[in-house]
């Protein structure tokens, strides 16, 4: 009974390693010096594929895979559906937070009802929040390099994860307000979970036992 595991490269990956390892599972060749995008590991039944960060809540969804790890974020954006999500890895920690060019008064604007323009690739978090808020926002969506929208002129804010804020800054940006806390979580496919129940139990028993040990 095969078991394929959807993971996107980067922090993700690198923090799942040595999750994958209390289960047993190694992969076995080195990711980054290859353009392969399915690997076998230790476990001749087991193997890894990688995908885009926010294609992984997709690729469990649709039972490409069995089962992944996905950020917070993209599972918010994605919207879960299809999907069970029993543990929360308290991996590849972040925010998601609003930033704008150094010197741009965000609170002003926001106090005087202006209508914002954000550039995200995260529209459904960026949407609520400002709802939330009451503030009226034109969305412009990005898949990427959000960080260049505000130094344009393209828009006035943007709506992106922050980790140790090294981009912000190399870019004259700053957070003025962070929206939510993200870590990854192990999804898993609902089906799958009923026919190959024995192997993913394993894996996430195995992964849930690495978590405690660690926090
Ligand atoms: C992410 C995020 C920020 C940066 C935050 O981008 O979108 O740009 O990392 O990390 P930091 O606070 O530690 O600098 P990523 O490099 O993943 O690329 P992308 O936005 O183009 O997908
Ligand atoms: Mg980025």
């Amino acid at each position: 009974m095969s078991i394929t595991i959807a993971l996107s490269k980067g922090r993700i990956f690198e923090e799942t390693v040595p999750l994958l390892a209390a289960a047993g599972i190694e992969v076995t060749e080195d990711v980054d010096k290859s353009r392969k995008l399915i690997f076998d590991t230790t476990n001749p039944e087991v193997r890894v594929v990688l995908v885009r960060a926010s294609d992984v809540p997709v690729y469990v969804q649709y039972g490409g895979a069995d089962l992944g790890v996905s950020g917070s974020d993209s599972l918010i954006e994605h919207g879960g559906q299809g999907l069970y999500q029993p543990l929360d890895l308290q991996i590849a920690k972040c925010r998601v937070s609003v930033a704008v060019r150094n010197g741009f008064d965000y609170a002003h604007a926001v106090k005087q009802g202006a209508r914002l323009k954000v550039a995200t690739k995260y529209t459904t978090i960026a949407r609520e929040f400002f709802a939330n808020k009451g503030v009226h926002v034109d969305m412009i969506k990005l898949y990427g390099s959000m960080e260049l929208a505000p130094l344009t002129g393209m828009a006035d804010a943007i709506v992106d994860l922050v980790s140790t804020g090294n981009t912000l800054r190399a870019n004259d940006l700053v957070e003025v307000e962070p929206i939510i806390d993200i870590s990854s979580r192990l999804v898993v496919n609902q089906a799958s979970l009923k026919l190959k129940q024995k192997p993913l139990r394993h894996i996430i028993d195995a992964f849930a036992q690495a978590v405690a040990a660690k926090n």
